[in-house]
């Protein structure tokens, strides 16, 4: 698939089928995480693949249940990935902690491979991190950073709107608008 064929399908998928996913595809999305850049080059990140129903109940708990995601962790979702980060394995400038980034861009990677592979994915960020840590056995030395379901869409919501590329996009200095 192409990548702007993926970045423009890609979308936060909510409903899935209860279909499994096969270890051959979570495999191919993890892999394609793997190779994200990172600081350093420490990837910082881990994964959890949560496929146990008890469990993908127990982390759905640490989301509000108004999240709109809530049920696609809870019940519908076959894979729930867990997204942890090394704090210590990233650098910091400036105030900028860069475990976050990292661990985002490899998220992100996973996610646009999974269009290819045909899944949805949905980046969770609301979610009480001790609850969902204590599910995972996360150790504390890690952030969890994010969560995403991983299935086969059931629906695929239609595009969210987005800026037009003059309202933050500027030629040379600040807020000179740029002309293409
Ligand atoms: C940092 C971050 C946190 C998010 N947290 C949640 C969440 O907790 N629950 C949810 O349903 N969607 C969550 N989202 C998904 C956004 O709502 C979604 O990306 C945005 O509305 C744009 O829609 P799209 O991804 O379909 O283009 C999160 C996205 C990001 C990047």
């Amino acid at each position: 698939m192409d990548i702007y064929q993926a970045l423009q399908e890609r979308r936060s998928v909510r409903k899935y089928k209860t279909d499994p996913v096969s270890d051959q595809r979570i495999k191919a999305v993890l892999e394609a995480a793997r190779i994200a850049p990172s600081w350093k080059n420490k990837q910082c990140w881990s994964f959890i693949i949560v496929r146990d129903p008890e469990r993908k109940k127990q982390l759905a708990a640490s989301l509000p249940e108004s999240n709109p995601a809530y049920k696609s962790i809870s019940q519908t979702a076959p894979v729930v990935i867990v997204l942890c980060a090394d704090t210590r394995a990233s650098g910091d400038q400036d105030g900028k902690d860069y475990y976050m980034l990292d661990a985002g861009l490899a998220m992100q990677q996973l996610m646009l491979a999974a269009i290819a592979e045909g899944l949805g994915t949905c980046w969770v960020g609301l979610f009480d991190e001790a609850a969902a840590r204590s599910v995972c056995a996360v150790p504390p030395e890690y952030r969890v950073v994010a969560m995403t379901p991983l299935g086969v869409p059931e629906t695929v919501p239609s595009p969210r709107p987005r800026k037009e590329l003059q309202e933050f996009v500027y030629a040379e200095k600040w807020e000179q608008p740029i002309s293409f």
